[in-house]
């Protein structure tokens, strides 16, 4: 294989050959295609695309560039969930130990927050003593005894992903949907899995801001899943706005928590209820979504959830107790409200300006390098239609920092539209795609 052969055939929007793509992937692998020519095919791939054909070539040699997990020691079909990501999303929290509760066993390898998004691994390690750094044999072995575990990505799975991910970064080739759609399956396939659920987010916090980007990407996501003879469901979920109250780590696990409880917000609590029942039709163990549906929510009112998880914590090396009292969760030195100053509806929130406010607090990070704050965070009070009064609490800070509250609080006010006329709220799920 010469690079620049393939580069050629890219620029001039040929296909390439599954020897040619293997070949690439392979040579990026191994360092001996050098960055220059990766980037350039890069390029030609966001410019010109990928046929059906070339995408599954290229995700399949993505995901054997590296080790496949081999879970058949665990019994039954292994079904995992995965979001394209957001602010306020902890569904994974809740969601896993529902599942697992239900049988159907979850192995998750999830990431860490960069910007306005925040990622599971650093909600889980808000959990004093939780270890999302697991060797591959005890992450098999916590699925098979906790029915879910939860860790980081380790060096041997996917490395090509890695390599790729990093030259689009500089290149500004990250928002091509054949390059997303493969970077996100070939780490998902590599878990050795049966089915997946995704969860596609749109809306101003989402990576994909319009419905038609983000039908494009479930579908193409679906497409490789499916391909690769996975059972795949693809959901289209807002992110006009934080899902749920919570926004910051030890808040978010907080929240999380309360849904197994029996408690927390609404559009949570429904989110985290369709895309388990979902998991227990693709693991099969319900045949029926509203019999899905009842064991999901029996799973929550029996507490079976909430010992899944206690068990899954205990067995990374986390507290249990945490779980069971969530004020041992990490707290943040200081609150204070955000006060509404006028009579109105609120009818726009600009949720990647809401995540950056959480991540100006300590929440997140601006570079991959930035140590978080597990303690601080802002709970929202409104949600979109809401009709407010001057002096509600809009929301909460929960600060470490003046400083830094007074810049989040700055954010926030900004990232909020009011108007005198009532707007309806938008659906939770836009579409469901099989
Ligand atoms: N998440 C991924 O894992 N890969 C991408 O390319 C984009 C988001």
């Amino acid at each position: 294989m010469r690079a620049q052969d393939l580069i050629r055939t890219k620029r001039d929007g040929r296909e390439l050959s599954e020897s040619e793509i293997r070949a690439f992937i392979a040579g990026v692998t191994d360092g001996s295609v050098p960055d220059y020519q990766a980037s350039a095919l890069l390029m030609a791939v966001f410019f010109k695309g990928l046929s059906e054909g070339e995408l599954s070539v290229w995700a399949d040699a993505m995901t054997n560039s590296g080790r496949v997990l081999d879970l058949a020691r665990v019994p039954g079909a292994k079904i995992d969930k995965h979001s394209t990501g957001g602010v306020g999303d902890k569904v994974s929290l809740c969601l896993a130990p529902l599942v697992a509760a239900c049988g159907v066993p979850v192995p998750m390898i999830s990431g860490r927050g960069l910007g306005h998004t925040g990622g599971t691994l650093d909600k889980l390690e808000a959990i004093p003593g939780f270890s999302t750094a697991l060797s591959v044999d005890r992450f098999i072995e916590v699925v098979s005894e906790a029915g879910l575990s939860l860790i980081g990505q380790t060096d041997d799975l996917a490395p090509a992903d890695r390599k790729l991910y990093a030259l689009r970064d500089v290149t500004s080739t990250v928002e091509s949907i054949p390059l997303i759609a493969s970077s996100i399956m070939s780490k998902k396939l590599a878990e050795g899995i049966d089915g997946l659920v995704l969860d596609v987010k749109v809306g101003s916090g989402a990576f994909m801001k319009e419905l038609g980007r983000a039908r494009e990407l479930a579908r193409t996501l679906l497409g490789i899943g499916q391909r690769a003879g996975k059972r795949v469901t693809a959901f289209i979920t807002d992110m006009n706005q934080p899902l749920g109250r919570e926004i910051g780590n030890a808040n978010e696990t907080r929240e999380a928590i309360d849904v197994l409880k029996g408690e927390g917000p609404d559009d949570l609590v429904d989110i985290t209820l369709q895309l388990g029942a979902e998991m227990l039709l693709l693991g099969g163990v319900c045949q029926e979504q509203d019999e899905a549906l009842q064991r999901m929510r029996a799973a929550r009112k029996d507490g079976s959830g909430l010992a899944a998880l206690a068990k899954c914590v205990e067995m990374q090396g986390g507290d249990p107790a945490a779980v069971h009292d969530t004020s041992k969760l990490p707290q943040a030195k200081w609150s204070r409200p955000v006060l509404t100053d006028r009579d109105a509806v609120l009818t726009s929130v600009d949720t990647e300006r809401v995540g950056i406010a959480a991540m100006v607090l300590g929440a997140g990070r601006e570079t991959v390098d930035d140590v978080i704050d597990h303690s601080v965070g802002v709970t929202m009070n409104v949600r979109l239609g809401d009709r407010v009064k001057r002096g509600d609490t809009l929301a909460t800070l929960w600060y470490n920092d003046e400083e830094r509250s007074q810049r989040s609080e700055q954010m926030l006010r900004g990232a909020l539209e009011w108007s005198d006329q009532e707007v309806p709220p938008p659906p939770l799920v836009y579409e469901v795609l099989r």
